[in-house]
């Protein structure tokens, strides 16, 4: 679902790169808790992988046809995130002028699914998430677990096959962030994606299938 080989990138004008010559992969239905000290690199990889950040090098093949982001122009990039990434945010990101039914359809309106499905995929998603007929609420009326509950159910609405989530409990409190991430690893699994989570946490690392650990000299 996710090979990566020899990626290197250094932001303009920094004294030394973030990192060199990186290389791992994550198989289908695969989940990796990647971990490491703060400002060592892990949301600039993740956002490599996205695409939402440019590599200096290296190859990033992503999803079952092996596409590689790096090589990809901008459209490209945002045509393989809209079908085959799902992307759960530290902050959330749920956007507080639309609906939480609106919010979860963005990446099947951007992905291309059919529309006819999109009110019951939503509906089952939410209901999945622990939040049944929650979809006509706004965003503002909702605790800070339950937008992340919101941000899990967007990232899995259009069954990526990779999801990417950067400290996705990083904004909650330790017992809500327990239960979200419980809840995250439990969709995935069902989904059989493949997912790369960053953490700071232990117990969430130890709750995945592999830990992986980034520090200045590289993976670990
Ligand atoms: N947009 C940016 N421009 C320049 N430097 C950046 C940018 N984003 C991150 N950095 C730097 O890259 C390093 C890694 O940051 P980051 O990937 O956010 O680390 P982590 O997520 O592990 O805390 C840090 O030194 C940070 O200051
Ligand atoms: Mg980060």
């Amino acid at each position: 679902m996710l090979n990566i080989t020899a990626l290197s990138k250094r932001y303009p004008n920094a004294a030394r790169p973030v990192f060199s010559g990186l290389g791992f992969s994550v198989a289908a239905g695969e989940i990796v808790a990647l971990i490491g000290e703060s400002g060592v690199g892990k949301s600039t990889l993740l956002n490599c992988i996205a695409g939402l950040e440019a590599a200096d090098a290296g190859a990033i093949l992503i999803g079952p046809r092996e596409r590689d982001i790096v090589r990809l122009d901008e459209a490209a990039r945002a045509a393989l995130r809209a079908t085959t990434i799902g992307f759960v945010f530290q902050a959330f990101h749920v956007l507080p002028t639309l609906t939480v039914a609106q919010n979860v359809a963005v990446p099947l309106l951007l992905g291309g699914v059919e529309a006819g499905q999109h009110a019951v995929r939503i509906e089952t998603l939410l209901a999945r998430v622990g939040l049944a007929g929650f979809g006509p609420r706004w965003p503002g009326t909702l605790s800070g677990g339950e937008l992340q509950r919101v941000a899990i159910a967007r990232a899995l609405v259009h069954r990526p096959a990779l999801i990417l989530a950067d400290e996705p409990t990083g904004n909650l409190d330790p017992r809500t962030a327990d239960e979200i991430l419980a809840l995250l690893l439990e969709r995935v699994r069902e989904e059989g994606a493949g997912a790369l989570i960053v953490s700071h946490s232990q117990h969430v690392a130890q709750s995945c299938d592999r830990i992986l650990t980034l520090t200045p000299e590289g993976l670990q």
